[in-house]
């Protein structure tokens, strides 16, 4: 172990004792039952959620017989509210294997654990540390940005390599002794101090040796995951307006904002004549900053082009078009983009009190 590995878990040992969580409902406890209860209650949901359901479950389940011989919907009924179902009918087929496979008995080791149903490493280790005091390692979630942060470790750790680095720098930290202040140390850093955002670094142990807040790169690390390259699409749409209606063409039912009012998308190569064709006379145009939206697949970037117009006496209406009051827009079906820009004309015209953001 490196000195700065030996400095890690020594100081998260001694803040843990001095300034951990100790006395959590499935704390001060070495019965496997209740903590392997407790980590898969937690795998998905807040601690203070789980309170609650942890107490009334243990209460009509006390043990892993129990909770074997009970018929599964009595389980997810207990479960109901909780969300992530898949984790209670696994905790039932887990009693089951327990009671059938390994005498009622609990493995000791986190390898084997790790074999149950519902258990993954993490888990198992978290199971073997807590409930028979085993030198296992964790890695969930909250582990994964104390380390990145601490260590410096870049690439997003959700990718099989940075993964593969966190198990082995999480193996090479564990302490010779005291795995459970350890092992909860880890966890009550993750949930306490060094959250994802905006954390605690003035009270956090690994003040002086954290070299993400070394280099104030703590909002960088962990890395995000990747983004996808999206393929860009550029559209110039058409805004005319006679400084109290906006004209919208209805969207074909398939494809993009499929069935919805927007902003005509045809006339660009020609707004004089578009204007025209809709018994308006162009005034003056004025194009609006670029909109960038962003679809599942691809970018959008929107240009839109105000034609300020007149409406002359012989006006025709076009099918699939129709005039918007400003006083309308919030109201009709519209893509959020195209309110957007409804939003920033109508108020331009004085329309409307105060912009309104984007949803
Ligand atoms: N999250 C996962 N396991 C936990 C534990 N044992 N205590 C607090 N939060 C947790």
């Amino acid at each position: 172990m490196s000195v700065a590995e030996q400095a890690f878990c020594a100081r998260l040992i001694d803040w843990q004792l001095q300034h951990g969580r100790h006395d959590l409902p499935w704390q001060n406890t070495r019965d496997a039952y209740c903590i392997w209860l407790s980590e898969i209650m937690l795998q998905q949901t807040q601690v203070t959620t789980v309170i609650p359901y942890y107490a009334r479950f243990l209460e009509r389940f006390p043990n892993v017989d129990a909770l074997a011989r009970a018929p599964v919907d009595a389980v997810l009924e207990l479960w109901a509210g909780l969300g992530y179902y898949a984790r209670a009918r696994n905790l039932h087929r887990c009693a089951q294997v327990i009671v059938a496979e390994h005498g009622g008995k609990f493995p000791r080791e986190a390898i084997v654990i790790a074999q149950l149903p519902g258990i993954g490493r993490s888990t198992a280790a978290a199971i073997a540390a807590f409930a028979f005091g085993a030198r296992a390692a964790i890695l969930d979630g909250n582990v994964k940005r104390v380390l990145a942060r601490c260590f410096a470790i870049e690439g997003f750790p959700g990718a099989a390599q940075t993964e593969r680095e966190m198990w082995s720098l999480a193996e090479s930290l564990l302490p010779p002794a005291r795995i459970e202040a350890y092992t909860q140390g880890l966890m009550d850093l993750g949930a306490t101090l060094c959250t994802r955002r905006q954390p605690f670094c003035g009270a956090c142990p690994m003040h002086a040796m954290c070299i993400a807040r070394r280099d104030g790169r703590q909002a960088e690390l962990p890395v995000a995951k990747p983004r996808k390259v999206l393929p860009e699409r550029a559209t110039t749409l058409l805004l005319l307006t006679d400084g109290q209606r906006v004209l919208l063409e209805r969207r074909p039912p398939a494809g993009i904002w499929g069935g919805l009012l927007s902003l005509p998308e045809g006339g660009a190569t020609d707004p004089e004549g578009f204007v025209r064709r809709h018994g308006c006379r162009l005034l003056e145009t004025q194009a609006l900053p670029v909109l960038r939206h962003t679809f599942t697949h691809f970018r959008l970037d929107i240009q839109a082009l105000i034609c300020r117009v007149e409406v002359t006496p012989h006006q025709v209406s076009e099918a699939g078009y129709q005039w918007l009051a400003y006083a309308a827009i919030e109201s009709a079906a519209l893509p959020t983009p195209i309110r957007f820009l409804l939003r920033a004309v109508a108020q331009q015209d004085g329309q409307q009190g105060r912009p309104q953001h984007l949803e």
